[in-house]
C-alpha cells in the first residue's frame, strides 16, 4: 500500500508566534482526516523545536527544508542530520527547485543530502521538476529521468518520498494538468526498484484543485507551498475528498 503524504512547505515564512497561532487554528480541523493520511509541515529551522513540541502526540509530523551531508564542520549557514534529529524532526525536503535555482544545489549535492537524511533516520522528500523551457522543448521526461537517476545513486528506496514539482507550476497558480502530472509520476515510478515509494505532486496545489489531483491513480500526495500557509486551507488539503 502506498502511503498518502500531504506536506506543507512553508519555505521562508512564519515566525514562532505565527507557527504557534497556525497550530492552534489547524488542529480542530484535522479531526475528520482519515488515519492513513500522513500530514507533514516542513518549516523554517527556527520554528522546528516549537512545532515538534506543540504537535507532540498529534498526527502531524514536522519536517525541515534542508540538511547538510556532514555531521558537523565548517559549513556556515548549514544544518546537519544529528541537529535535526535531536529536535525531533522526521522529514526533510531535499533538492527543492528553489535550492537548485538560487543556492547552487546540484544532482550530486542532492544525492549527498539524501544519504545524510537516511543515515540520520529522517525521511527525505526528494524534489524533481522541469522548467517551462524544458517542457516546451519536450524534454520533461529526459530531465526527470536524469534527475531521479542521479539523485538515487546508492539510496535506500524504503525510506523515501518523491515530489514531482514542475518549476513553472510553483507559486504561479499555473497548475500542471492533473493527467499530465499523473503521467510524469507514473514514469518516475517505472524507474524505481521499490514500487511502494510515495510520489507527490507539487505546484500550485490549493483547495480548489486538490480533489482532482488526489483522484489520479499515480499521485500519492501533495507538497504545497502557498496554500499550506493558512490553517483553513491546509486543513482543506488534508481533508481532500477521495
Ligand atoms: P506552491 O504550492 O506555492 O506553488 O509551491 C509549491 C512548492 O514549491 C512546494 O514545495
Amino acid at each position: 500500500m502506498r502511503k498518502v503524504v500531504i506536506a506543507g512547505n512553508w519555505k521562508m515564512h512564519k515566525t514562532q508566534a505565527d507557527a504557534s497561532a497556525f497550530v492552534q487554528q489547524l488542529m480542530p480541523q484535522l479531526e475528520g482526516v482519515p488515519d492513513e493520511r500522513e500530514l507533514v509541515l516542513c518549516a523554517p529551522f527556527t520554528t522546528l523545536g516549537l512545532l515538534v513540541d506543540k504537535l507532540q502526540g498529534s498526527r502531524v509530523q514536522v519536517g525541515a527544508q534542508n540538511i547538510h551531508w556532514e555531521r558537523e564542520g565548517a559549513y556556515t549557514g548549514e544544518i546537519s542530520g544529528p541537529m535535526l534529529k535531536e529536535v525531533g524532526v522526521r522529514y526533510v525536503v531535499v533538492g527543492h527547485s528553489e535550492r537548485r535555482q538560487y543556492f547552487g544545489e546540484t544532482d550530486e549535492t542532492v544525492n549527498a543530502r539524501l544519504k545524510a537524511a537516511q543515515i540520520n533516520g529522517l525521511t527525505p522528500i526528494l524534489c524533481v521538476g522541469e522548467t517551462k523551457q524544458q517542457r516546451d522543448a519536450n524534454e520533461t521526461e529526459s530531465v526527470i529521468v536524469n534527475q531521479i537517476k542521479q539523485a538515487l545513486v546508492d539510496i535506500n528506496q524504503f525510506n523515501l518520498v518523491i515530489a514531482y514539482e514542475p518549476i513553472w507550476a510553483i507559486g504561479t497558480g499555473d497548475t500542471c494538468a492533473a493527467a499530465d502530472a499523473n503521467d510524469v509520476i507514473g514514469k518516475i515510478r517505472s524507474l524505481l526498484d521499490n514500487q511502494e515509494v510515495s510520489i507527490q505532486y507539487g505546484g500550485s496545489v490549493k483547495p480548489e484543485n486538490v480533489d482532482e489531483i488526489m483522484a489520479q491513480s499515480e499521485i500519492d500526495g501533495a507538497l504545497v507551498g502557498g496554500a499550506s500557509l493558512m490553517p483553513d486551507s491546509f486543513a482543506r488539503l488534508a481533508n481532500y475528498r477521495a
